[in-house]
């Protein structure tokens, strides 16, 4: 076996203090008009290796035969291809036992190879190769040279290759390792892919170019919040010919335009510092500063940008280099304990977001990109955490652009080892690093008012130190790290490293009581709540009412904004969305991967409704007495004035919109609030409710016009129900005989049933279900009682009696179920709506009439799903022969679902593949259902959404009716 000095006598990838060999230094990520770009991605031959030691040096030079060699596209994981090799998820856990730095016997391991060409014309040009990314670590050879290392799976690295180089074709081979020593601070959860996953390229690069370019568009005094006087300091960097003095000579000019590209004043040039007097040398850069005033500030809600042109000069004047750079102004502090942008207090509304696809894994395109960009905003989503490390440099770019603010945080995370390798010195490096050059590659982006140190990494000096390097680089924004406070206190802990405490998961009452207290001096931003996995998100308008109404809560972070199912084609020919395990992968974490509020595919769970409704831009209530009651509108942006917005109003009676109108208000300033008069009801008696909409007028480069951003339902009258009439018209009865139901299918917040060896599912509150046995029959110790009695116009009416005994206080449900005939399919009825909801997450749901067909499984892992709660009636359909089956609550309204799918059914199943439609639906009818909370990571449902032990009674009427449309 032939040794590779780089990779075989260092062994670079198993040693943690090696994070670099020849690297260049981090720049902003920018394309300069004097450089020719050349793209690396396209088809690149692969071969796999169990260990980097296995790796001839024959196979990474010219003499290597690699025509057997497969080839597969770059950018991409190679884990996604057939490679032997596959997707691995765990999530605290390393996948291997051995302890830092140790590796285990098998480190998968690829060469990639693949030819480009140098053009003649580039002899005087530098070359540069650029590695958008490789998971975990990669070694660069040129024509079987060695040319340099790097570390970081999310960021890129750079090569100067020219010394490598010749005229005519070259050889690129790059040996990327799965696993190494690096692994340890990259242990996130999600899945452990491979290879290289961001966009390659070769840059020809004029040897007196622009080298990096720095701009810090400040904001002297905030007039308004919406402007202000800018302050604008344009630093370049510029490469110096390394042979030669710098020439004398050389300037920058530099212009601002605004994004249509007209230029705002003047021009602006200064000389590039080249005196390379020992002691004096400053570097080749050039500073560019000016006041500009009355700029447009960048917000989120408003993403104003500019255009920062720079042009590098010759000794004669002449343009010899120029690039541009998309900028904002706006400014972040934390004043008095508040986070303020542009001088006022923002409240975020954010997700965390790992870069992800069903297919292509890592190697997101800049469509995947928007798509999610797009789909949060339009769910009012206005911040986002790039969790847990600096995602592909376009996504900040569409940030910038569609307005959310970011939360930029480095690529550490050595959840395993949480207590040792922050104080490692072999890791110090890499901390340092990892940190610093995120901040390099991102610092020009508006976007960005929180740099964070990494996630779940302890607290060590390493942190302090890390945060100590970015305020004295970047003292525009603020640094966050939950590690800090989490380690320490939230009150005075870890104030060298975090400048928000940021906690995970927190109870409700744990941060409003942190909001109140007098010691308090940092604003509370949630970096994680609302543990999205499965059917979840309850109490997350809980979580908004105590951070709307408590000085020092600003919002928070849901996680997280997508699953990271794979897409996984079956022997069988069925296809699933996989997650850990499902590929043989072991040790696993099964599905704790997918605890997104959007499917894999970016299609909304249920849950997002309640998203884009805790966040709504417009909030209203009613107010004043209740015979002339006003209607309250607050708006509730930091920055924006309602005008972008039209107002209408349904008066919904009985369930049915009875009159329709426009509010009559054109203007409230962001912050503000404006009483107006509810609309008369005098004379109208029944249900009745007033719906708001808030729709845009015109399209937003989120939107189209139109859409809804906003919307409440007022109670203006509630009507008890109705005593059911016996129709003089006899019709068939429908013979069921309604089963008592105690036990849903069970939801990742009840515990988690495809992990059963979880240390903590000892806990659960399904393990507690499961003992009682409610997940298999009924206990002899609950009393139930039906009452039936068939009227003279054929329906049924049902009245049941429940006793829960004490020992089984705490249950899923209370209810009833039975199959329903075959070909019912349409349901519709009159409840919450017209999402499905459950009794802590109905906040966005409104009362009315609602129809469509039975839902189909919204979530990866099979689940309780579907219900609609507070039914005054629902109904089910035939569409063939226009029969109707309807249950009519009696006395009080109930919970109701009808599902292809029996309780059993869905708690068996491990995967949507293993799931059987039903011929017919199944129809679930509920007096109390417990709420949803978040406790697969997070606290379990609050006490007013539990099932007491007690006496239940409800009652309904069946009716079979051979009649089509609702009443
Ligand atoms: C947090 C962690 C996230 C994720 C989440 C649970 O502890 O930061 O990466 O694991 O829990 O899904």
């Amino acid at each position: 076996m032939a040794s590779i000095p780089e990779l075989h006598d260092l062994k670079l990838w198993a040693d943690p203090n090696a994070v670099q060999v020849n690297r260049l230094p981090m720049r902003t990520p920018f394309a300069s008009a004097s450089s020719i770009r050349v793209s690396l991605n396209g088809d690149w031959r692969i071969k796999r290796f169990a260990h980097p030691e296995d790796i001839a040096l024959r196979e990474l030079g010219e003499l290597c035969d690699d025509s057997d060699w497969v080839s597969i596209p770059v950018p991409s994981n190679w884990t996604q291809f057939d490679l032997g090799d596959v997707p691995h998820y765990t999530n605290i856990a390393m996948p291997w036992r051995e302890t830092p730095p140790h590796l285990p016997k098998e480190v998968p391991t690829a060469v990639y190879r693949r030819n480009f060409k140098v053009e003649s014309a580039w002899s005087d040009r530098r070359i540069v190769l650029h590695v958008g990314a490789a998971e975990s670590v990669h070694s660069v050879r040129v024509n079987g040279e060695f040319v340099g290392y790097g570390t970081d799976s999310r960021l890129a690295s750079e090569y100067d290759i020219s010394a490598f180089v010749r005229e005519g074709m070259n050889l690129v081979s790059i040996t990327v390792c799965r696993y190494s020593a690096q692994s340890y601070v990259e242990d996130q959860d999600q899945w452990w892919m491979a290879g290289l996953h961001r966009d390659m390229f070769i840059e020809a690069q004029p040897l007196l170019r622009i080298e990096d370019v720095r701009v810090d568009a400040e904001v002297g005094d905030v007039r308004d919040s919406l402007t202000g006087n800018g302050q604008l300091r344009i630093v370049t960097r510029v490469a110096a010919p390394t042979s030669e003095r710098f020439p004398s000579g050389v300037k920058v000019m530099a212009t601002l335009h605004n994004v249509n590209g007209k230029q705002i004043g003047i021009q602006h040039t200064a000389d590039v510092a080249y005196s390379t007097r020992p002691y004096l040398f400053v570097g080749h850069v050039a500073e560019n500063q000016w006041p500009v005033n009355g700029v447009k500030l960048w917000s989120a809600e408003l993403p104003h940008r500019y255009i920062v042109r720079i042009s590098l000069l010759n000794q004669n004047g002449k343009v010899i280099d120029s690039t541009e750079q998309w900028i904002g102004f706006r400014k972040v502090e934390v004043v008095d304990g508040d986070l303020l942008v542009n001088g006022k207090r923002i409240m975020i509304q954010g997700v965390n977001r790992h870069d992800h696809h069903p297919d292509r894994g890592k190697a997101v395109t800049v469509q995947d990109m928007r798509d999610d960009v797009v789909a949060m905003k339009q769910h009012n989503i206005n911040a986002v955490r790039c969790s847990h490390y600096p995602n592909d440099p376009r996504f900040l770019d569409i940030c910038d652009e569609l307005g959310l603010y970011v939360v930029d945080e480095a690529n550490i995370e050595s959840h395993a080892w949480i207590t040792s390798l922050c104080h490692d010195s072999a890791y110090r490096a890499t901390w340092l690093s990892r940190v610093s050059r995120m901040v390099e590659r991102d610092k020009n982006h508006p976007s960005v008012i929180m740099w964070s140190l990494g996630n779940e990494s302890g607290y060590g000096n390493v942190h302090d130190a890390a945060a100590a390097w970015v305020r004295s680089y970047d003292p525009s924004r603020i640094i966050h790290y939950e590690g800090a406070i989490f380690h320490t206190n939230w009150f005075d802990g870890g104030m060298a490293a975090t400048d928000v405490v940021a906690p995970m998961y927190s109870p409700i009452a744990a941060i409003e009581m942190y909001g109140k207290s007098k010691k308090r001096i940092r604003p509370l931003i949630m970096c994680e709540y609302s543990h999205a996995m499965g059917n979840s998100n309850g109490s997350l308008s809980d979580y908004w009412k105590v951070f709307d109404n408590t000085p020092g809560l600003q919002g928070g972070f849901i996680w997280e904004w997508k699953d990271h199912g794979l897409r996984q084609l079956l022997p069988n020919g069925k296809e699933r969305f996989a997650y850990g395990g499902q590929f043989g992968d072991s040790p696993h974490d099964g599905n704790f991967v997918a605890d997104g509020l959007m499917h894999a595919d970016l299609t909304p769970h249920p849950a997002m409704r309640e998203v884009a409704w805790v966040h709504r831009p417009v909030a209203a209530q009613l107010v004043g007495p209740k015979s002339a009651p006003s209607i309250e509108l607050k708006n509730r942006q930091s920055f924006r004035d309602v005008s972008w917005l039209s107002a209408t109003y349904e008066i919904v009676i009985d369930g049915v919109v009875k009159r329709k109108g426009k509010l009559a208000l054109t203007s409230l300033g962001a912050g503000n609030s404006k009483r107006i008069k509810a609309p008369s009801i005098r004379g109208l008696s029944g249900d009745i409710r007033l719906n708001i909409m808030w729709k845009t007028k015109r399209a937003e480069l989120w939107c189209d016009r139109g859409h809804v951003v906003a919307w409440d339902q007022l109670v203006m009258k509630s009507a008890r129900l109705k005593k059911i009439q016996v129709s003089q018209k006899k019709s068939a009865t429908l013979n069921v005989e309604p089963q008592l139901s105690l036990f849903r299918a069970s939801i990742d917040n009840d515990g988690f049933k495809l992990l059963p060896n979880l240390a903590w599912v000892e806990t659960t509150t399904l393990k507690r279900w499961q003992q009682q046995g409610i997940d298999e029959a009924i206990p002899q110790l609950v009393k139930h009682e039906t009452k039936t009695q068939v009227r003279t116009d054929g329906s049924v009416r049902f009245e049941h009696t429940i006793l829960i005994p004490k020992t089984l206080d705490d249950l899923p449900r209370i209810g009833v179920t039975f199959p329903l005939p075959e070909g019912f399919t349409e349901i519709s009825w009159w409840g919450n709506g017209p999402h499905e909801c459950y009794p802590d997450r109905q906040s966005s749901a409104t009362l009315g009439i609602f129809s469509g067909q039975a839902d189909e499984l919204p979530y990866l892992v099979p689940q309780e799903y579907g219900l609609r709660t507070s039914c005054r009636w629902f109904e089910v359909r035939n569409l063939h022969t226009a029969e109707t089956i309807r249950i009519e609550a009696d006395g009080q309204p109930l919970h109701m679902s009808a599902l292809p799918y029996t309780t059993q059914d869905l708690y068996q199943a491990a995967d949507q593949t293993e799931l059987i439609k039903r011929p017919y639906l199944t129809m679930n009818i509920d007096i109390a259902h417990r709420g949803l909370g978040t406790a697969s990571c997070g606290p379990d449902v609050l006490p007013q959404y539990r099932i007491s032990a007690g006496k239940y009674q409800f009652a309904y009427v069946i009716s079979r009716e051979s009649r089509g449309a609702n009443r």
